[in-house]
């Protein structure tokens, strides 16, 4: 299980042309994952928080790839902030992070690839539970 030091921008790789940009990310390489799913959330009302929950096996990429948002990661000891807003970087979230996603700006799309398929009781929906979860407890939701 990571911690937020984990939770690294990934710079992706953008082709440049004069017909306009591309960028690519590739599974085990940009995403240094395999990856088996992506979703992207877009049309988020303003002053909504989605997230607030933690995985406990699912990797991920989060890629503001229109618009901005706020990522909060936390690790159950530090939290940090990471304003998502350029189309060409991705923050890594590893297993084991808490995380929210805030002030969505107009227009936002995130852009979200994802290790493993939907899996409902890979989630930890309560933060009491995450903080067990941390402290190495077992937890069965
Ligand atoms: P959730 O992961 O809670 O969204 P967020 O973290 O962005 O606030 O998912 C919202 C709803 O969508 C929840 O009912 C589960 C469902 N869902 C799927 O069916 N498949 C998926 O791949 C995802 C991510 C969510």
């Amino acid at each position: 299980m990571g911690t937020i030091k984990d939770c690294i921008i990934i710079k992706l790789n953008v082709i440049h042309r004069s017909a306009g940009d591309l960028a690519v990310v590739e599974g085990g390489k940009d995403a240094p994952f395999p990856f088996k799913r992506i979703y992207y959330l877009f049309n988020v009302p303003d002053g909504v928080v989605r997230g607030g929950h933690a995985h406990k096996h699912l990797y991920q990429l989060l890629i503001a790839i229109n618009g901005s948002f706020t990522v909060v990661v936390d690790d159950g000891f530090e939290q940090q902030e990471v304003k998502l807003f350029k189309q060409n970087e991705g923050l890594l979230i590893v297993p084991g992070i808490w995380r929210e996603l805030k002030d969505f700006s107009g227009g936002a799309v995130a852009l979200v690839i994802a290790s493993e398929g939907y899996d409902a009781e890979d989630y930890i929906r309560d933060y009491a539970q995450f903080i067990r979860f941390r402290n190495g407890d077992s937890v069965n939701s």
